[in-house]
């Protein structure tokens, strides 16, 4: 970093503001994580410098023999840890993944269907912006009105009567535990192919604490930087019948040449996944959602499905007179960071918002655990029943640096400057 620091200051001042930042944030953002120092420093590396187009073995420019052991040994722990009869490991971010296996299953204009993005979906699963709803005819399913969870009886009806090509099942704000197997028997009554996009809780399904959508679905996707504590990227996996249409898809389909260094950095976040703390570290995970959903709850705030089943919690602060961007506002000046989220059925618009999302990957891979999330919730309490008071922010604040002093992040960053 001295060596940076020398060249180019600004951007330096930049990397170590942005460590500051994060060091001193209570990080309650569901989809991000504090991956380890060698997923890091791997994508940090010189494996970035080389072109290696094609995949192991099979390549399009000399020089690439590291890059197949890199390659090979991404893809050889990615199927010890899902199982997977195939796995592409070159995809560079989610949406790319999602469109890869969209590409494999289906053409233009076919129909697709994906949880609506107000109801937990993701763009990519047919939002009108995205590619995925400019590209395909499609149709949103929602969660059901009074239990705000899936309900698998008006699915089946929905799909029954639009007979999609694909049915994607996922969602980057869906608190509880998706049940593949259902999506499964619903795409074979319609003769649809099932597509799971698992990137929230991928992490879950490594460690065996959520179901694993592999055995039931034709292609899954996955981001490799939310519970799974990787690099910000992600791979596809699918049955071998996929495969090379998978893998032409992705490469040269959608991209040329591979991000090397990310895949060593996934190859690294894979061989930390196959150790045992990986299953204790998900198991925290969860833990500490249910310790701030018994918390919330016991401050009176509504919780969208009642509760959790995973790493996530949707707030509904409607009866707490606030708004989701209010919320995100007055937690941000307390440096506690959140997203406002919308909740199923919600009044207001997604700039507005009902609620916010809350999440606890980040925060467990700081070490904080059950005693932290209870207090973390009446710290955040404090800060949205006065949202107009400075002094009280300002004194949430305090403590919650307390709380960021106490659980160092990145202690090894201060010995490379
Ligand atoms: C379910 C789901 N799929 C796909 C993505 C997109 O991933 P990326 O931002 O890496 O393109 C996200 C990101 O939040 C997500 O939550």
């Amino acid at each position: 970093m001295q060596l940076l620091k020398k060249a180019d200051p600004e951007i330096y001042e930049a990397i170590k503001s942005e460590l500051g930042r994060e060091r001193s944030n209570l990080e309650l953002i569901a989809s991000e994580n504090f991956p380890s120092i060698s997923v890091l420093l791997a994508q940090g590396s010189l494996m970035q410098n080389k072109y290696a187009e094609g995949y192991p073995h099979r390549r399009y420019y000399g020089g690439c023999e590291f890059m197949d052991r890199v390659e090979e040994l991404a893809i050889e722990r990615a199927k010890k840890i899902f199982s997977a009869e195939h796995i592409n490991v070159q995809p560079l971010s989610g949406v790319p993944a999602n469109m890869a296996a969209y590409f494999t299953l289906a053409n233009f204009g076919d129909t697709i269907m994906g949880l609506a993005l107000p109801h937990g979906g993701h763009l990519s699963h047919g939002h009108s912006v995205s590619f995925s709803g400019k590209w395909f005819k499609v149709v949103h399913y929602t969660v059901d009105q009074d239990t705000e969870v899936i309900n698998y009886t008006t699915l089946r009806e929905l799909a029954l009567q639009e007979k999609p090509k694909i049915i994607v099942s996922g969602a980057s704000a869906y608190p509880r535990t998706l049940y593949f197997d259902k999506f499964r028997e619903i795409c074979d009554e319609v003769g649809a192919y099932l597509v799971a996009d698992i990137s929230h809780i991928a992490g879950l399904v490594a460690a065996g604490l959520h179901p694993s959508p592999i055995p039931y679905s034709d292609i899954v996707t996955t981001t490799t930087h939310k519970t799974l504590r990787g690099p910000r990227s992600a791979i596809i996996m699918c049955k071998e019948k996929w495969a090379k249409d998978v893998d032409k898809w992705v490469f040269p389909g959608i991209h040329g040449g591979p991000h090397m260094h990310t895949i060593a950095a996934k190859a690294v976040c894979f061989k930390e996944a196959l150790e045992p703390e990986f299953k204790e570290y998900q198991l925290q995970v969860i833990k500490n959602a249910k310790s701030m959903e018994m918390e919330l709850k016991h401050l009176n705030y509504r919780l969208v499905a009642n509760g959790t089943d995973n790493h996530l919690l949707l707030v509904d602060l409607r009866s707490k007179g606030v708004t989701g961007k209010d919320a995100e506002e007055s937690l941000a000046r307390a440096n506690i960071t959140v997203n406002r989220n919308t909740i199923p059925y919600d009044p207001q618009k997604p700039f507005i918002a009902s609620g916010i999302r809350i999440g606890t990957p980040a925060l467990t891979s700081r070490g904080m655990k059950e005693q932290e999330m209870k207090k973390i919730c009446t710290l955040m309490d404090k800060v949205l029943t006065n949202i107009q008071s400075e002094q009280i922010i300002k004194n949430v604040k305090e403590e919650v640096n307390e709380l960021c002093n106490a659980f160092p992040l990145y202690p090894e960053l201060d010995n490379i400057g």
